[in-house]
């Protein structure tokens, strides 16, 4: 097989900044996706209507011509009223929960210990607004996540109307969890797919793999690899969608002493996880993975934007720059996934189905 059309590929966790970094990124995303879930740790934060609708428009803005929604999200507060909510309803896709202090501008994050949590987790559950999460404790680096499944299931059990969405997993336990609770799904990353420690740091170090939560073992990435594939079974398989969490820092923040989390992955997303797919012939488990357990989760629809990808090789830029503005500090310079390294798959081309699209107009991002 040398040819394949995935239909309406949804990103459904993705960093765009604010001001010339996002003008820089969005292309790569809305060039790719008919969609993405946009996460809301920007500086400032996210955490009211207003704010949300400015950021959603400088978003359509650097889309330019691209078919590609934006679908907001809202830094979690302990501070949300059940009105401010309810207002919001209509443009929020999900509300999205940072520990304080574990990761890119989660100092406005919450203390899970805080009782005030709950009370805005009983809000989003009357309200039909989805939780996702950052599952990371402040424990030791490589045992955050474990950790944090406690967490998951305490919430999983008492709040079995909320929907509960673990990002980025990057362990067999949340493979386990994910399996455990009917409320609870999943994202999962190109580089948590892929890759192990060993990426990051068991030769040289690799600044642009370091991201939160960090790469796990061979045996955690053979879980999520079953998973996504559709080996532990079809109900699970079914509960899991591609989450990119591509988070771009400038080349300099990630190439100094204390470099900032993230890992850059919009390009080559796609091309970088259509080969393990391809192997084991599991083009349908593909298309769920990218699109439709996604649409089926948060009820959502797109314009049917098709991509179409090719078995032909492609290096990867070994960084990505452009001037995006009049001024000295205009200049954006990022490292992306795989930089320099030989991918056999690329995009050829995106476009939208014409028949289809008549009959399929966007809905608003309403989750069930
Ligand atoms: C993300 C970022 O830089 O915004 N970084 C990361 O390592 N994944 C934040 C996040 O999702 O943790
Ligand atoms: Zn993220």
């Amino acid at each position: 097989m040398d040819r394949i059309v995935l239909d309406s590929p949804l990103d459904m966790h993705v960093h765009f900044r604010t001001g010339n970094m996002l003008k820089f990124v969005v292309p790569y995303t809305a060039c790719n996706f008919a969609g993405a879930m946009v996460m809301p740790n920007t500086d400032p934060i996210i955490d009211n209507h207003y704010a949300l609708c400015r950021y959603r428009e400088e978003i359509k803005a650097a889309c330019k011509d691209a078919f590609f929604e934006p679908y907001m999200t809202l830094y979690f507060q302990t501070s949300y009223t059940r009105q401010m909510l309810e207002e919001c309803r209509q443009d929020v896709l999900a509300i999205k929960l940072y520990p304080r202090g574990i990761t890119t501008n989660s100092g406005h994050g919450v203390l899970i210990s805080d009782p005030e949590v709950e009370t805005v987790l009983g809000y989003m559950t009357e309200l039909g607004i989805p939780l996702s999460v950052h599952g990371e404790t402040d424990g030791y680096v490589m045992r955050r996540e474990r950790e944090f499944m406690r967490t998951y299931e305490r919430w999983a059990v008492k709040y079995p109307k909320l929907k509960i969405i673990m990002e980025h997993i990057s362990t067999a336990e949340a493979v386990n969890v994910l399996g455990t609770y009917p409320n609870v799904f999943a994202t999962v990353t190109p580089h948590h797919l892929l890759m192990t420690t060993d990426d990051l740091c068991g030769d040289m170090l690799r600044p642009h793999l370091f991201c939160k939560p960090l790469l796990k073992s061979p045996e955690d990435r053979a879980a999520l690899q079953a998973l996504v594939l559709g080996e532990l079974s079809d109900e699970l398989q079914r509960k899991v969608m591609l989450g990119t969490d591509s988070a771009p820092h400038a080349k300099n923040k990630k190439e100094c002493d204390c470099g900032c989390a993230g890992v850059f992955n919009a390009p080559y997303a796609l091309p970088s996880i259509v080969p393990l797919f391809v192997e084991k012939d599991k083009l349908p488990e593909l298309q769920r993975f990218v699109s439709d357990n996604a649409k089926a989760i948060y009820g959502i629809d797109t314009l049917p934007k098709m991509v179409e990808l090719h078995r032909e090789s492609q290096r990867a830029n070994a960084f990505l720059g452009h001037l995006v503005g009049p001024k000295d500090d205009s200049y954006v310079c990022v490292v992306p996934m795989y930089a320099d390294q030989i991918l056999r798959w690329r995009v050829r081309k995106t476009w939208v189905d014409p028949v289809r699209t008549k009959v399929v107009l966007p809905k608003s991002p309403l989750a069930k």
